[in-house]
C-alpha cells in the first residue's frame, strides 16, 4: 500500500480500486457494466468489502488475533463518537507501536484491526503507507504537491504507518516524520505504527522527538517466533 495523495500513483490505484470493486460485485453475480445509477445493486456492498478493495491482496483476510490489538480495535469502536447515520466514527483514541523480527505479523495485526473496526460496522477513513513508500512520495516533483500529501496523512481518522525505521534515515526523513508524527500526537488520532527496529534502535533511526511522542502516544505490542514467512506452519 502506498501513500493516498501520491499524484502518479493515484491513476494506478483508481484502476486497481475499480478492477477490485468489479471483482466484489461479480462474485455477488452482479454485473459492473449493467449496473446504472438509477438501477441499486440487488444486495448492499458492506464497508468491509469496499475496504477490501484497499487491501493489499495479501492481507485482505487478515484477522487481528493478538489481545492487545483485538483490545485495541475493541476500545476504538466502543469509543467512537456517533455519526450522522447512527454509526460510530472514529475520534481521539490510543494507538500501537507493533514491533517485532521479520515475519512476525505485524502488517497482519495491523490491517486485521482495521478489518476488525470495519466489520464491527464503525464508519472508517483510513489510510495506510510504509514509510518508505510515504518518503518516495514526499519527494520533491513538478506538479506535485508533498505538502497536501503529507496534510491527508496527518490528519486521517486512522492511519497505518508499516516498516518504521526500515528506510535509510536522513534528516529529511526525520524531518518528514516528525511532521507527521507530532500532528498525529498533538490531535491523539489513532495510528498503527509497525517497525522491526527493537527501541533503541527506532530511537536512532527516527530520532528523539519522534521517539518520545511514540513512547507517549502508543501502547507497545511485542510479536516475537519465527519468521512465518520461513515456516508456513506457524500461519
Ligand atoms: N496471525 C496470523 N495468522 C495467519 N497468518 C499470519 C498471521 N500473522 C502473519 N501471517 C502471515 O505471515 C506472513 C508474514 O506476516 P507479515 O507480513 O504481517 O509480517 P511482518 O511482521 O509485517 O514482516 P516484515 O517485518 O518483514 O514486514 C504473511 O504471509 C502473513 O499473511
Ligand atoms: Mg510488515
Amino acid at each position: 500500500m502506498t501513500a493516498a495523495a501520491t499524484a502518479t500513483r493515484e491513476p494506478q490505484r483508481a484502476g486497481a480500486l475499480a478492477t477490485r470493486l468489479h471483482t466484489i460485485l461479480a462474485d455477488r453475480g452482479i454485473d459492473p457494466h449493467a449496473t446504472t445509477a438509477g438501477e441499486p445493486p440487488a444486495e448492499p456492498v458492506t464497508a468491509l468489502e469496499l475496504a477490501d478493495a484497499r487491501i493489499p491482496a495479501r492481507y485482505r483476510r487478515a484477522l487481528a488475533d493478538h489481545p492487545q490489538v483485538t483490545d485495541w480495535a475493541d476500545e476504538i469502536a466502543r469509543t467512537g463518537r456517533k455519526g450522522p447515520g447512527g454509526a460510530p466514527g472514529i475520534a481521539e483514541g490510543p494507538s500501537l507501536l507493533i514491533v517485532g523480527p521479520t515475519g512476525t505479523g505485524k502488517t497482519h495485526q495491523a490491517y486485521g484491526a482495521v478489518r476488525s473496526l470495519l466489520a464491527a460496522g464503525v464508519r472508517l477513513r483510513w489510510e495506510a503507507t510504509t514509510a518508505a513508500d510515504l518518503y518516495a512520495s514526499l519527494r520533491p516533483r513538478q506538479g506535485h504537491d508533498p505538502e497536501r500529501a503529507l496534510w491527508t496523512l496527518g490528519r486521517c481518522p486512522l492511519l497505518i504507518l508499516d516498516d518504521l525505521g526500515a528506510a535509510k534515515s536522513t534528516e529529511w526523513t526525520e524531518e518528514l516524520t516528525y511532521r507527521l508524527i507530532n500532528r498525529r500526537y498533538n490531535e491523539m488520532l489513532p495510528t498503527l505504527v509497525t517497525t522491526n527496529l527493537p527501541i533503541a534502535e527506532l530511537r536512532k533511526a527516527v530520532g528523539d522527538r519522534v521517539a518520545s511522542r511514540l513512547a507517549e502516544m502508543t501502547e507497545r505490542v511485542l510479536l516475537t517466533g519465527a519468521d512465518r514467512r520461513r515456516h508456513p506452519a506457524a500461519r
